[in-house]
């Protein structure tokens, strides 16, 4: 039997043209799902740019610290949290898997196989993401179709069935520029890797800088084949 918050989104889906959504379409979810909203964000550009989009709507906000994260994400966090005043709350891995799991392999095991990698993901960031996402009935991100061919196809408003959850991404259609320019005229806090070459930013350890003219997740596991790059936060059907 479907549930209630499937035929919810599925009324929601009917109603936008074209799977189009208006610039107001986060405020009409703040409304009809109060204190029910969360966006996850792990202060990229376009965390950034979403965090300003719903800063005076009723609308939580979340990030998942892996322990692995730069120093320049946690400065950002820092500035972020001044800038929007906004409470960021923050979800940590289950520290029993994580011991069992680095007394096992090691710290940097995800260097060594594909397999290692995913478990670290997902003692790090998909375990925690199910705690963070209780209790609420949206989710929204700051993806973007840009981002990978994975993600090109990807509709604005989605059923997200591991979640049971409806997730939105308010600036999937973005272009890089767009979102570069916002940061800066609305004078955004970011994170200063992005001067650095870094586009999409991760855990340290898995995340470095891109050359001229390589894809926008070519910095990501750079070690594995493009089509693994994926953590599992996000899994598209
Ligand atoms: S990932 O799947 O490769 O890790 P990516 O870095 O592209 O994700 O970010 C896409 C979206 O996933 C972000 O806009 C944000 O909503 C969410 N996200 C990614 N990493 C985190 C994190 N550490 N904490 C919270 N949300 C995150
Ligand atoms: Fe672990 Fe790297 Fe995944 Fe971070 S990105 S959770 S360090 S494997």
């Amino acid at each position: 039997m479907e549930n209630t918050l499937k035929i919810e989104f599925n009324q929601l889906l009917e109603k936008a043209s074209a799977g189009a959504f208006n610039d107001d379409f986060l405020e009409v979810l703040a409304n009809r799902f109060p204190g029910e909203v969360i966006f996850s964000t792990s202060f990229s550009y376009e965390d950034q740019v979403v965090t300003h989009l719903i800063k005076n709507l009723n609308i939580d906000i979340f990030t998942l610290d892996t322990g692995r994260l730069f120093e320049q994400t946690y400065e950002t966090w820092t500035s972020s949290r001044a800038f929007f005043k906004k409470n960021i709350k923050a979800y940590y891995p289950d520290p029993e898997s994580l011991q069992q799991f680095v007394s096992e392999n090691g710290p940097d095991s995800f260097y060594q196989s594909v397999e290692k990698r995913k478990a670290c993901c997902n003692i790090r960031k998909v375990i925690p993401l199910k705690r963070a996402l209780q209790g609420y009935k949206v989710w929204i991100t700051g993806l973007r179709s840009e981002h990978s061919a994975g993600r090109k196809e990807m509709p604005q408003l989605e059923w997200d069935p591991d979640h049971q959850i409806i997730k939105f991404h308010p600036i999937l259609h973005w272009t890089t520029e767009q979102v570069t320019d916002y940061v800066k005229t609305q004078h955004l806090p970011y994170n200063h890797l992005h001067k650095k070459g870094f586009v999409s930013i991760g855990c340290e350890p898995c995340t470095r800088a891109i050359k001229e003219g390589e894809d926008f997740r070519a910095g990501r596991w750079w070690w594995e084949d493009a089509d693994k790059k994926e953590c599992g936060l996000h899994v598209h059907q």
